[in-house]
């Protein structure tokens, strides 16, 4: 019979704790332990072993081998840059994002794809919507199985059964295990299957990719420990009512988190994208004022992104100020530095400021072409299409330098831009580009040579 008790689990740290207290006293969060009832079983496949074992001798690192260091190529190489260069074995990768933009058809086109044995377990679809899903992303792989399951006791005797080469779970959250008996998603489960997890894929080499819902604060749902427990976090990222998608590492134990995979989600699943700057680039006839393009980077990646910008007179009193995919305090910020030390009375204008593609813009290189996108439509003077900006704009209008500016002009040299407009304070010399250097220190400069 087996022995029951209750703990209380801190929803944010995933802390157990024997009684409850209003505020965690590891994470200091309040009101987040919750009760959940905990079962002692004894321990069976894959279920982390207590038992106290013999301890490991330390090794010299010069004598430690490498054994089947081989990575599974994922066939998709933006996911395959993004991990540092293929699946590990036995490593367990976490995949999170929003709801709808497309974690669980990213995972299954890549189990579609490779040429192993992978078993693709659901806990959120039928087998019969996951045959239909596979066949709208079409590249079958005849070998891809498809389980809908939500005990781990029972994927791991489908696991002994087929013996996959990979594993895939959508999702964590809607897993459970025989030997915690709170609910499915409840941090003790989370805890508990994912351990499980990733004492199988150590045990076996077996990698394996788990999807993991995210909560409202955008962070994945459930414990962090979560995140500290799996080897990769990935991140998938995008606007909904847009078709492009981005694929980050948040953590890599493999390799660098600089590296970024973009998509576009079309009718037949996702595509990799392999050349964004040229998509994101809108193509018009002749020149229109309020547009200006920015040679930004996202991780290790150049990108060139179209800045636009309204300036209109307001309507109302208030003047309106509206920023999609750039901080709204950083454009407001921005706006003042133009009033005051370029002398432009934009505080009774309405603002909108739009980045295209639906993309978030953290990258400070943009904020010139911000600057320019807003005068060239306060001016209502267009600014050619083939000049791009990559500068920091600075509290006192100072043209600021920003990092690795060399990577940024070859991206604008290689899509034929004829000027590039960066700080005064980069050590850049024109001499090996084809694309003009135009180096400029404040605001005034700015306006001297556009407007
Ligand atoms: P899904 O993978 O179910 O999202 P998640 O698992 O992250 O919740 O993706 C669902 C969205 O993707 C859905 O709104 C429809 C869209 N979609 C396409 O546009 N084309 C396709 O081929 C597929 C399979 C989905
Ligand atoms: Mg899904």
């Amino acid at each position: 019979m087996a022995k029951t008790k209750t703990v209380y689990f801190c929803q944010n740290c995933g802390t157990q704790h024997l009684k409850w207290m209003g505020q965690c006293s590891t994470c200091k969060e309040w009101n987040t332990l919750v009760e959940e009832v905990v079962s002692k079983e004894e321990k069976s496949d894959w279920k982390i072993d207590k038992s106290p074992r013999k301890a490991n001798t330390a090794l010299k690192v010069k004598d430690i081998q490498i054994q089947n260091e081989k990575r599974f190529n994922a066939i998709s190489n933006e996911l395959n840059n993004v991990l540092g260069g293929g699946i590990v074995p036995g490593s367990v990768i976490l995949l999170g994002g929003e709801p709808g933009i497309g974690k669980s058809t990213l995972m299954l086109q890549v189990a579609l794809s490779m040429q192993h044995k992978v078993l693709y377990v659901s806990g959120e679809e039928s087998q019969t919507q996951i045959k239909l899903r596979a066949e709208r992303v079409q590249n079958l792989n005849e070998d891809c199985l498809i389980l809908t399951e939500t005990n781990t006791q029972k994927i791991f005797k489908a696991i002994q059964l087929e013996h996959p080469e990979i594993l895939v779970i959508d999702s964590i959250q809607t897993l459970h295990t025989d030997y915690v008996e709170s609910s499915a998603g409840s941090v003790s489960q989370i805890k508990e299957t994912t351990t499980e997890l990733i004492k199988f894929a150590k045990e076996t080499g077996t990698p394996v990719l788990v999807i993991g819902h995210i909560n409202k604060e955008g962070s994945i749902a459930g414990p962090k420990i979560l995140e500290h427990m799996v080897d990769v976090v990935l991140q998938f990222e995008g606007d909904r009512n847009h078709t492009y998608r981005i694929l980050r590492a948040l953590k890599n134990r493999f390799g660098s988190t600089q590296e970024l995979g973009i998509f576009e989600m079309r009718g037949g699943g996702l595509r990799e994208v392999k050349n964004p700057s040229e998509i994101l680039i809108s193509k018009k006839e002749g020149d229109l004022s309020g547009t200006s393009i920015s040679a930004t980077l996202e991780g290790m990646r150049p990108l060139m992104i179209e800045v636009q910008a309204l300036v209109s007179t307001a309507v109302y009193g208030t003047p309106q100020r509206s920023a999609t995919g750039y901080h709204l305090k950083r454009l407001n910020m921005l706006l003042a530095v133009l009033e005051k030390r370029a002398g432009f009375r934009l505080g009774a204008k309405d603002v909108f400021l739009n980045i295209t593609g639906g993309i978030q813009v953290d990258d400070p290189a943009i904020d010139l072409a911000v600057v320019v996108a807003v005068l060239s439509s306060n001016e209502d003077e267009p600014v050619p299409q083939n000049y791009a900006f990559a500068a920091e704009v600075g509290l006192a209008g100072e043209i600021r330098p920003v990092n690795r500016v060399e990577q940024r002009i070859a991206e604008a040299e290689k899509l034929g831009f004829e000027k590039i407009f960066i700080s005064k304070f980069c050590k850049i010399s024109q001499e090996a580009h084809t694309i003009e250097i135009v180096k400029i220190a404040t605001i005034e400069d700015l306006l001297g040579l556009l407007f």
